[in-house]
């Protein structure tokens, strides 16, 4: 695996290679989510498989936490080699990647990228838009994989790709979890021995809807409500918990409700200063 820290270095590595790259961005503090993702570029068998790491303080808001998020490279490069998926690593520094204020920016239709994750982190998809955009110019691969564990973030790329008519193929891979169901973040490593036992609460109450719904309720209020109200009985402090359509992640429609494999539930809460989202297909 090549690891190569400017835009310049990154072209040359990629001129060794005749096909198109496939592309994996993240933000590193890499787990077996992002491994996965890794594992499914390389199936593809297609052109080399490249990751970049870079924490984008572009869609941190100022109380979030762009400064404590874990920055971890030495240990991801070798989970990534040892893994042996990926070959070119792209680690830019800010300067490499915002050599100038990035006053330019990917704008998200207030549809998408104000609701959900959008209402509760103001810019956040513009600020993933931006860096995505910017990374897809750099890399300019012909397919990339993004997790379903960030659904909104991957129908806003998508969206993104095709309005702007970019010739990539968006890939998505299933969240991947611990036994307890609690969903890989890099977040959960801030989470104390008995918090990380109270997350898989979380999972829990999307299975729970899951369940409610296979059973034929469509009260999805009341079941968003007895979600959100139970977590907050445990402690945590919710933001939202929503039962969207799955292609828009806009509020069901009558005829959604009759096929429920339309749907997605989506949650995000804190337990004590560490948010943490998580999502289940219905
Ligand atoms: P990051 O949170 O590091 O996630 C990188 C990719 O890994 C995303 O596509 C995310 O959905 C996926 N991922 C995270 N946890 C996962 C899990 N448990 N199972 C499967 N996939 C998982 O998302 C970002 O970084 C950034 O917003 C980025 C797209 C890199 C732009 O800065």
């Amino acid at each position: 695996m090549q690891v190569v820290h400017t835009v310049e270095a990154l072209r040359e590595a990629l001129q060794a290679h005749d096909k198109g790259p496939v592309f994996v961005p993240t933000m590193g503090s890499l787990h077996e989510g992002h491994l996965a993702l890794a594992q499914q570029a390389r199936a593809l068998q297609a052109g080399p498989v490249v990751t970049s790491i870079f924490v984008n303080r572009l869609q941190f808001g100022p109380n979030e936490d762009f400064d404590r998020y874990p920055r971890t490279l030495d240990d991801d490069a070798d989970k990534l080699r040892q893994a042996g998926t990926v070959d070119i690593l792209f680690a830019p520094d800010e300067q490499a990647l915002y050599p100038e204020p990035q006053n330019y920016r990917v704008s998200v239709p207030a549809h998408l990228g104000d609701i959900l994750e959008g209402e509760f982190r103001p810019g956040f998809f513009e600020g993933v838009c931006t860096v995505v955009l910017k990374l897809f110019a750099c890399v300019q691969p012909q397919a990339a994989v993004f997790g379903k564990k960030d659904y909104q973030q991957l129908l806003v790329v998508r969206n993104m790709c095709r309005q702007f008519l970019l010739p990539i193929q968006i890939l998505a891979q299933d969240t991947v979890r611990e036994t307890s169901g609690l969903a890989l973040s890099s977040r959960n490593r801030y989470l104390t021995p008995a918090q990380l036992k109270e997350a898989t609460r979380l999972y829990a109450g999307l299975h729970g809807l899951q369940q409610q719904m296979m059973a034929g309720a469509t009260d999805i209020l009341a079941l968003e409500n007895a979600m959100y109200a139970d977590l907050e009985r445990h402690g945590w402090h919710v933001d939202y918990v929503a039962i969207r359509r799955r292609a828009d992640l806009q509020q069901p429609q009558a005829d959604d409700l009759v096929e429920p494999d339309r749907l997605v539930a989506l949650v995000a809460a804190r337990l004590g200063g560490t948010r943490l989202i998580d999502n289940l297909e219905l």
